[in-house]
């Protein structure tokens, strides 16, 4: 059965496309790969990549054609040495077409179920920009997917939290619909009440419920530990939020508009006990810029003869002096969490009760990250980290712990 990778982003111009072609690219080295594009209206494939479709959605929805023959081959010119063959795509229209832009239900349930269908190891998903059900019916169930941000559009992180509120909104409706198996269990007017809930933890005028622990406090304390409190506990347990950095340009400018404000928002606004992981970054690299001009994809471009840098300019090198930090204990990130630095004459150690356990998190990890990632700066080792800690994660961990091997309609009409 495939898996079924979303890439997503809060905010457009921030590189899923760009993050989609390649990774299925270095994805198909290793399998059979799909990219589908979902950006309809725009059609991103077609703005990335020079090639003759003579099937896309268009003849899916309104030429009868089946989701297979839609799909098609890398022209051998991008290719010749036939290192890619298990990488296929399916564009979106040309054109604008109203009706395939804002899919109905009956629409997204075909292009779903034939999605379903798909035989190959990956499918990948580049979706528009933004959430809202045209999204959001195409993420998976338990986790993101992967998200893109970029330390270049900062906002993107407060509209990246939003979709991971609602996923986890969109599982726990479920719990709560009446068709759910638990609902006989419960008088009505508990299912009134989580439905009150969970509707203030969407809104955000109201402040008055903020995020999914304070629902579970409330839920607690309103029926008492039971299934239902069980599932809400194990569906914020288990839900993982995955993001790629890309246009990665120096650490201080990543944690300061990513990294830092994304846990921060995340721990606030969905949960404590939600798993973020950082899946890798990509460099900020004019060739890549260059490849979308040139619609030759960046692992395709041609290799430059590598420039040996001097350690001393290589931005990572801030990486290791915090690395040094964090294993010395020194400075405890007084720097990074804003906290007062400690007096040299003291020697005392930053009081632990200030360190952000959710942000230090995120920081361990980027420093493994670059434990293991030989401080290289091309993007092409990039996508090579990346495509093998997802591989590791797909081999290692239950599939619901990244992407989903189906889609399910999200969408008001199965609630
Ligand atoms: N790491 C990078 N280094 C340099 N340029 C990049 C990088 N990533 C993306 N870009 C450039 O940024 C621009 C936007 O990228 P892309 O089209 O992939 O974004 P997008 O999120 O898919 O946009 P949209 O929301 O419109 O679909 C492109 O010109 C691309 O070449
Ligand atoms: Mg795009």
């Amino acid at each position: 059965m495939s898996r079924i990778i979303s890439i997503s982003s809060g905010k457009g111009g921030v590189g899923k496309t760009t993050f989609a072609l390649n990774y299925a690219l270095s994805l198909a080295k290793h399998g059979k790969t799909i990219l589908i594009d979902l950006d309809m209206g725009t059609s991103s494939i077609r703005n990335h990549l020079d090639a003759d479709i003579p099937f896309d959605l268009y003849h899916f929805f309104k030429k009868d054609a089946t989701l297979e023959q839609c799909i098609n081959q890398l022209p051998e010119h991008y290719d010749p040495a036939h290192i890619y063959d298990d990488f296929t795509y399916i564009a979106s229209p040309r054109g604008f077409f109203e009706d395939i832009v804002n899919l109905g239900y009956a629409q997204k349930l075909k292009l779903i179920t034939a999605i379903n269908k798909l035989d190959v190891d990956y499918i990948i998903l580049d979706l528009k920009a933004g959430l809202d059900y045209r999204v959001l019916d195409f993420l998976p169930r338990a986790n993101t997917g992967i998200v893109i941000f970029t330390p270049m559009v900062p906002s993107a992180v407060f509209a990246a939290a939003e979709i991971v509120v609602a996923l986890v909104i969109r599982r726990l409706r479920r719990l709560f619909a009446r068709n759910s198996p638990i609902y006989k269990n419960y008088s009505p007017k508990y299912f009134q009440l989580f439905k009150e809930l969970l509707n203030r933890i969407e809104d955000v005028y109201d402040s008055s419920l903020e995020n999914f622990d304070d629902f579970l406090s409330q839920l607690k304390e309103a029926i008492g530990p039971g299934p239902i409190t069980h599932y809400v506990e194990t569906v914020l347990h288990s839900f993982r939020a995955y993001y790629i950095l890309n246009q990665f340009n120096g650490l201080d400018q990543t944690i300061d508009k990513v990294v830092k404000p994304l846990s921060e928002t995340i721990r606030k606004r969905v949960s404590m006990y939600v798993q973020l992981i950082n899946l890798g970054w990509i460099v900020y690299d004019d060739l890549i810029l260059e490849s979308s001009t040139k619609k030759i994809p960046a692992l395709l471009m041609k290799k430059e003869p590598v420039k040996k840098k001097d350690y001393a300019d290589d931005p990572f090198k801030r990486l290791e002096l915090i690395r040094k930090a964090f294993l010395t204990k020194q400075i405890r990130h007084t720097k990074l969490l804003d906290l007062p630095p400690a007096s040299p004459k003291k020697k005392k150690i930053a009081d632990e009760s200030k360190i952000d356990p959710f942000l230090n998190a995120q920081l361990e990890m980027l420093v493994t990250m670059y434990n293991e990632s030989d401080r290289e700066q091309d993007f092409r080792k990039n996508f090579e980290y990346i495509t093998r800690h997802s591989l590791y994660i797909m081999k290692n961990c239950p599939y619901y712990s990244f992407g989903d091997k189906t889609l399910s309609l999200a969408t008001p009409e199965i609630e």
